[in-house]
């Protein structure tokens, strides 16, 4: 069997937070025309809350390789990159010059921030162009870096990869847990266990009233603790927040202000929309008229917003104003 017929047989979906199946994407750039073909690692780990990558480039850096090794051998003529946010870069160099020596792999450092972890934006930045996301499609799976078909899977994946090319992949996923908990860290359970089950498992679960935010924290869901029954695709967050301890207004703000630095100004919607969401959690929410213009600003932001990054604000704050009275 084949390393694509055997990504597929897993069921492996990426882990980067879309959790789109892995070996459409891998078929896809395998089908591609193109003289030439890029493999890339997407270590960018920017999202609030999530650990899982860092966790891998420490302790299981020969394991990432190999899965990348493992692309290069599939795409003919192909060629690699690993890019790793700016921390991660100057931590690891050493060790992975010395791991991807004698292969086409090169190491990037983020030259940006959040954004870039967004596929095409990436390519942009690898290109030496501003930090904005291209339109879709064409995807890179057929047009990506310098035009050819690109492979971006995140890091995490990288990591089963090898693991299924070796037949030791048994649907094992890691999760990064912090917040209001005991033990915070990366954890790996099987990917069919409930939010519950694993917070139980490693300790965290909390016995007063409590709210939690899953999948990444600019992606996230908030759930309650009656929701905790679901399980938890994508990146693998799951951030703990002590209702006692946090005043939603401020959880917002926080949310807020993380979008307002990271946005690239490109689009009207999320460029003004992000800083009048801004200006309102600065007024009175108990005022109907203040809470309607923000839900209606959020809905606008999810609708006609150019990439996913501004089509992702409304996840957690939808979530979270369902669930709160001000
Ligand atoms: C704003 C934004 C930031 C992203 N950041 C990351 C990131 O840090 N790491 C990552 O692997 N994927 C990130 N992604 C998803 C990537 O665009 C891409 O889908 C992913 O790297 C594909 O890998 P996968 O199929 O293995 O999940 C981000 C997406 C968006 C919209
Ligand atoms: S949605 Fe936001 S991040 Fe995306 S292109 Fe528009 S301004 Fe830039």
């Amino acid at each position: 069997m084949n390393i694509i017929e055997k990504i597929k047989e897993s069921g492996l979906t990426g882990r980067g937070g879309a959790a789109f199946p892995t070996f459409l994407k891998w078929e896809a750039v395998k089908n591609a025309y193109g003289e030439k073909k890029y493999v890339i690692c997407n270590g960018s780990e920017g999202e609030p809350g999530v650990m899982k990558d860092g966790f891998i480039l420490e302790n299981y850096p020969e394991e990432l390789v190999n899965g990348i090794k493992v692309a290069l051998e599939t795409f003919s003529n192909s060629e690699a990159y690993i890019y790793l946010r700016k921390d991660y870069y100057d931590k690891h160099k050493q060790k992975l010059v010395e791991l991807t020596k004698n292969f086409a792999i090169t190491l990037m450092k983020e030259p940006g921030g959040y954004l870039c972890g967004e596929e095409t934006t990436l390519i942009e930045s690898i290109e030496g162009k501003r930090f904005e996301p291209r339109i879709r499609p064409p995807f890179p799976t057929e047009s990506g870096l310098h035009g050819c078909p690109t492979l971006i899977n995140n890091l995490e994946t990288f990591y089963w990869i090898s693991k299924i090319s070796k037949d030791e992949y048994h649907g094992n996923k890691f999760y990064s847990i912090s917040g209001d908990v005991k033990k915070q860290g990366v954890f790996e359970f099987p990917e069919d266990w409930s939010i519950e089950q694993i917070l139980k498992e490693t300790g965290n679960l909390p016995e007063s009233l409590f709210f939690v935010q899953v999948g990444g924290g600019a992606s996230g869901i908030i759930k309650t603790h009656e929701e905790l029954h679901g399980k938890i695709g994508g990146s693998g967050s799951i951030v703990v927040y002590d209702k006692e301890k946090n005043d939603p207004k401020e959880l917002m703000k926080k949310w807020i202000n993380f979008y307002y630095n990271e946005n690239c100004g490109k689009c009207v919607p999320c460029r003004e929309g992000v800083y009048r969401i801004k200006e309102i959690l600065d007024k009175d929410l108990k005022d109907e008229k203040n809470l309607e213009t923000l839900k209606d600003i959020i809905f606008n932001l999810k609708e006609s917003s150019f990439c996913p990054l501004g089509k992702s604000v409304s996840a957690p704050f939808e979530s979270l104003l369902e669930k709160i009275k001000f």
